[in-house]
């Protein structure tokens, strides 16, 4: 297992490009069952999860092949097998996105139900809800989503609002679903993330009707049949709010290229708010900071609220504020495995609920951590960079599964992360 030794403190100086958005790619691979034939995404990040969902195509009967620039071709000519099976959904909950498209190709789908999460427990119930509501007959046997549709899809008005607001992934599903069946399909309560926005036009460049997009009312009208694409993905929204907060918390000054601030809109605001200096440069942005950053309050919202996937990397930020601040996750309330971890690294940290009060301390001290998802093992990064000493990191795979090389990304502007290990996770 790699581990990273990250030495502190540094300030961050240079040009960063975000890469793909992980979020937006994984739906759209799985829109390439919808039309049987050769798809081609464009633009891809190379990451462990993106692999582990080729895998899972392939498993369901597709080619899948990575070109040296990246491009990814998923030949979905045959689907053999429609069943997502429990081996790989575990590894990678997105999966259960492949739900609404072999529905809607193939008429019937078993996919395992994901089980547990590091960032607290992720009910699937609204996604089956909507299925249902177009027409699907679901049962759950031997922890599998056994479903049929066997005698159509039909439109209807479905309300996909759950009790923490949308849902990305079961928008991404139902909506797949309804591209294919008979009549409109209207979704309330959609989610409107940039990333859904992103499959939405994919979906439209395949031949679908879908309008509204962007709102939490999509009006999908059924069409017989879509043709594969091509498409490039957009990019990364997290990952350039990742590079902000890095960027803040070094007090340095990072040029951010292929970022579109338009996404990160309450992001930007709060940096501002804190003393943080965004400024528009091209295809992306400057972000500099010269002091201590001020405290906030930080509550976490489906989009355009600020993201839950960037709640850990702020909480690093603000650890370093001068004063009190106050974060609020309203998406995944037991999202905090990162908050023992900060502490490790002197952060004064109390945690009441779903919320954390975060005291600014003068300095962050390194100290071995563990990551233990994604976006934890970024804002332990994060502070690792200004801390002072050397840091060790656990279980990296947990960053890779969403930033491809930060190491050698980050290093080239200032920063002192090596990683040692063979590579296995
Ligand atoms: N929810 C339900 N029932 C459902 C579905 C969701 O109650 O059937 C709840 C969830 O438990 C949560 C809220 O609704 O409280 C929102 O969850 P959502 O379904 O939107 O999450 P997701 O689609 O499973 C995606 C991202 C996550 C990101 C969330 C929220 C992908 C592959 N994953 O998950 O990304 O945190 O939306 O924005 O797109 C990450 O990249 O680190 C990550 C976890």
């Amino acid at each position: 297992m790699d581990i990273f030794r990250i030495e502190g403190p540094v300030r961050l100086s240079g040009t960063v490009s975000v890469n793909g958005s992980k979020n937006a790619a994984l739906p759209i691979m799985a829109a390439a069952i919808l039309a049987p034939g050769k798809s081609v995404l464009r633009g891809a990040p190379r990451l462990s999860d993106i692999s582990v969902f080729g895998q899972l195509l392939v498993d369901i009967g597709c080619k899948v092949t990575t070109a040296a620039n990246g491009d990814i071709t998923i030949d979905s000519t045959s689907i053999g097998k429609p069943v997502g099976e429990y081996d790989i959904v575990r590894k990678m909950r997105a999966g259960i996105c492949i739900l609404g498209p072999l529905l809607a190709r193939c008429g019937k789908a078993q996919v395992s139900m994901p089980g547990g999460c590091a960032i607290g427990y992720r009910p699937v119930d609204i996604h089956i809800r909507g299925l249902r509501e177009l027409g699907v007959q679901i049962d759950l046997e031997n922890g599998y989503i056994v479903a049929d549709a066997t005698k159509g899809l039909r439109g209807r008005e479905i309300f996909l609002g759950g009790p923490f607001g949308s849902t990305v992934l079961g928008t991404a599903n139902v909506m797949m679903a309804a591209t294919l069946a008979k009549g409109t399909t209207v979704i309330e309560s959609a989610a409107c993330e940039p990333e859904v926005t992103d499959l939405a036009n994919c979906l439209n460049k395949m031949g679908a009707k879908i309008t509204g997009i962007g709102s939490p009312r999509l009006i999908i009208e059924g069409v017989k049949q879509l043709k594969p694409f091509e498409y490039d993905v957009i990019p990364d929204r997290i990952e350039a709010g990742t590079f902000m907060a890095a960027a803040a918390i070094t007090k340095g000054c990072l040029h951010i290229q292929n970022c579109r601030l338009g996404d990160l809109m309450a992001v930007v605001d709060k940096l501002r708010n804190i003393g943080v200096t965004v400024e528009a440069e091209n295809s992306g942005c400057i972000v500099a900071c010269s002091g201590h950053v001020r405290p906030t309050d930080i509550t976490t919202q489906p989009y355009p609220g600020f993201p839950t996937d960037l709640q850990a990397q702020f909480m690093a930020l603000l650890a370093l504020a001068e004063g009190n601040s106050i974060i609020i996750e309203k998406i995944f309330p037991d999202r905090f495995m990162h908050v023992a971890e900060l502490a490790r690294m002197a952060a004064d940290l109390r945690k009441e609920g779903a919320a954390v009060i975060v005291s600014g301390v003068k300095k962050l001290v390194a100290a071995p951590v563990m990551a233990s998802d994604l976006r934890a093992s970024a804002a332990l990064v994060i502070a690792a960079l200004a801390a002072e000493g050397t840091t060790i990191i656990n279980r990296v795979y947990h960053i890779d599964r969403g930033y491809e090389k930060i190491e050698e990304r980050l290093n080239p502007v200032g920063a002192k992360i090596t990683r040692e290990g063979d590579g296995s996770v």
